[in-house]
């Protein structure tokens, strides 16, 4: 884990407009820079970074945060890889916190095995593009699949000699130990010698989501019958070959932007149609689909488009994986392509607008597809057709969205030519033997939560958030300021009598806030704000301020996304340049006595309408004088609100 103290540094010395500038290009915008959203297709800037608050807001997806946050949206970094990477970057050494021994040892030893796959992968690299033997045999073999120099360096692909041991010498010779060149399976040691696992073969190193080498695979030269095509590194620490896809670290941006993910199966597959303008492709590199391989694409996308080779066989074996997918919650469509053809033969022979129109038109809906494919053979064959029937319902028993599923069903009764009702009642009984809830459970329950939508007041709710927001504003943006305000203190005069006296006070905003929402035992609804809240106050009796940076570098990525929006959301009218137009927003910190004494008594007022409408109901239900007369005091309290506030009840 790294200590508190790395990541304050970390905040504290990554600049913002320098880390996503490396990104996104930044244009200069009054204290701001923007630029074009990296999440979507925009002509018009909408993307917006501010150097003074370290945080930056996509006003086209609403994402935002800080530039760890960034990392982690762009990049699909984990938290503490955007963390080592802005390390990196800024030169800060990481300090590691509460690991137990072994668990540094073993951190160690993943190091270490990581330090080992780099140094292969770039030694590969340079024997393929350097070496008499590396160019003459392995260069020479990639060109002749079409790879261009620049597709061989972004993939870095490699050569390993046709040698025994030329590599393992290499590494100990770099200083690196045996024990880690075995560990990841590089070198293969035995009692006698230890040798080299790669040797004459060209390589692909398969790299993790954020860019670290994990392994190799290697495929042979030759098409000799008796040796295995693709040699892979093997399982090991670092590698788990269910939980990675090849291409996806050179993918994800693509993916994410295209909201769409191509799955393959071979690597050159995914380099192919890289090559050919197709960058949102991975593949599972030839093994069965896992849960965990799609749930590292569900990170990116909802949507995955199988790629199938032109062999009914094939296809047929990968329905399972599939409904693998279906099961995760994602939608698939599916494309097979000409017979012979695999998506790296096909991109090779056809231009890329062809292989463009060829994957947008030919793409077709998973279960349509499935079914037509299966319709087929079984023609005039009732038997089969009953069985097809129950093969197309548990796939559609696998998708967890209940409207997506009876879609589906729809259109499947349409397609085979069958009454909805039959095949609702196969899928009940698929549910019932999985023992999830029935249609009908579930149904209730979704009527239910109709009604609940129903029955509330959604203005006031509306009300209540905003103005609970803007608290959560007035705090963050003016907390620290000095105010003057206006309290009402009761005074016995000289005739004895009290008498309500103005007196001013000077506060800070936040004790202002704080006193008067004490008072009232006012509590936020909004389980969010009312955190944030807690977090505030917690702070101010702690250092006396409020730090904004806390809260835009929280831990919480929910609450850092609530503050970002709060903190930027003046910044929307520099970016449709209202200034240009001479309309300006409110300059909200001269009136700010008077928006915060506002906001706080309106915040009353909506919690007395609402005290009011319970009471209402209450007394609907059972009439008691107590209740009338609680309901008569709120409405006096209101009154003397509205009057405060200038309103007319
Ligand atoms: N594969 C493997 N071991 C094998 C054969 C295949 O690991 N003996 C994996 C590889 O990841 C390969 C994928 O399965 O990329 C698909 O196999 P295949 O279609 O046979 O290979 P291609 O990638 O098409 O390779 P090539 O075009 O060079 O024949
Ligand atoms: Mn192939």
């Amino acid at each position: 884990m790294i200590s508190r103290a790395t990541i304050d540094l970390i905040f504290q010395t990554a600049q913002i407009d320098e880390v996503i500038g490396e990104f996104v290009h930044l244009k200069k915008a009054g204290s701001n820079y923007k630029g074009l959203s990296p999440f979507s297709d925009e002509r018009t800037p909408s993307f917006m970074v501010s150097p003074t608050k370290q945080i930056w807001k996509d006003f086209s997806s609403g994402k935002g945060g800080s530039v760890v946050t960034f990392l982690m949206e762009h990049e699909h970094f984990t938290y503490p890889e955007a963390l080592r990477y802005l390390a990196k970057k800024y030169n800060i050494e990481i300090e590691e916190l509460q690991q137990t021994d072994e668990q540094k040892l073993e951190a160690n030893e993943r190091e270490s095995m990581f330090l080992v796959t780099q140094f292969a992968a770039d030694y590969f690299h340079l024997n393929l593009i350097n070496t008499s033997q590396g160019k003459a045999i392995g260069l020479s073999y990639f060109k002749e699949r079409g790879f261009t120099d620049e597709t061989i360096k972004k993939f870095k692909l490699g050569y390993a000699l046709n040698d025994r041991d030329a590599f393992t010498k290499a590494a100990l010779n770099k200083g690196f130990q045996i024990d880690y060149l075995a560990k990841t399976g590089l070198t293969i040691v035995n009692e006698q010698s230890d040798f080299d696992r790669f040797k004459g073969r060209v390589l692909f190193p398969i790299l993790s989501m954020s860019g670290r080498v994990l392994g190799f695979g290697g495929r042979i030269l030759t098409s000799d019958k008796n040796v295995a095509k693709y040699l892979n590194s093997p399982e090991s620490d670092i590698y788990h070959k269910g939980k990675v896809l090849y291409g996806l670290f050179e993918a994800k941006q693509a993916i994410a932007k295209a909201d769409n993910c191509y799955l393959v199966e071979g690597y050159t597959d995914v380099i192919s149609l890289h090559q050919n303008g197709i960058e949102n492709v991975v593949a599972s590199s030839g093994t069965a689909l896992t849960p965990d391989q799609i749930r590292l694409i569900s990170r990116l996308t909802k949507n995955i488009t199988v790629l199938y080779d032109g062999d009914a066989p094939g296809i047929k074996a990968s329905f399972r994986g599939v409904d693998l997918i279906l099961a995760e919650g994602l939608n698939v469509k599916v494309l097979t392509f000409p017979d012979g053809d695999d998506p790296d033969s096909f991109a090779r022979k056809s231009s890329q607008a062809e292989i463009k129109e060829f994957l947008e038109t030919q793409v077709k809906d998973f279960i349509t597809f499935k079914v037509s494919l299966l319709l087929e053979e079984t023609k005039n064959d009732p038997i089969k057709k009953a069985g097809l029937i129950r093969e197309i319902v548990l796939s559609i028993s696998k998708i967890p969205d209940l409207i997506q599923r009876e879609i589906y069903l729809q259109e499947c009764a349409r397609l085979m030519n069958i009454s909805e009702s039959v095949l609702f009642n196969e899928l009940a009984q698929h549910l019932k033997k999985s023992n999830t809830q029935t249609i009908q459970q579930l149904q209730q329950i979704q009527k239910e939560a109709f009604q609940v939508v129903k029955t509330e007041a959604p203005s006031d709710i509306n009300t209540l958030f905003v103005l609970e927001k803007a608290i959560i504003k007035i705090l963050l943006l003016y907390g620290n300021n000095e105010v003057e305000f206006v309290d009402f203190v009761a005074n016995t005069n000289a005739d004895g009598l009290e008498l309500m006296e103005e007196q001013i006070i000077v506060n800070t905003v936040a004790k202002e806030i704080y006193l008067q929402l004490q008072e009232d035992e006012i509590e936020f609804s909004n389980e969010l704000f009312k955190t944030i809240y807690f977090d505030i106050i917690h702070q101010l009796n702690q250092d006396e301020k409020i730090n904004i940076d806390a809260f835009v570098t929280h831990k919480s990525p929910d609450i850092a996304q609530v503050i970002t929006d709060i903190l930027m959301e003046d910044e929307k009218y520099l970016i449709s340049n209202w200034e240009l137009k001479k309309i300006y927003p409110p300059k909200i910190a001269d009136k700010l006595s008077q928006w915060v004494t506002d906001t706080i008594l309106n915040l009353r007022r909506i919690l007395i309408l609402q005290k009011i409408e319970a009471l209402k109901k209450e007394v609907q239900e059972s009439p008691q004088l107590q209740l009338l007369e609680q309901v008569q005091n709120y409405i006096h309290l209101k009154k003397l609100l509205c009057e405060k506030l200038k309103r007319v009840v």
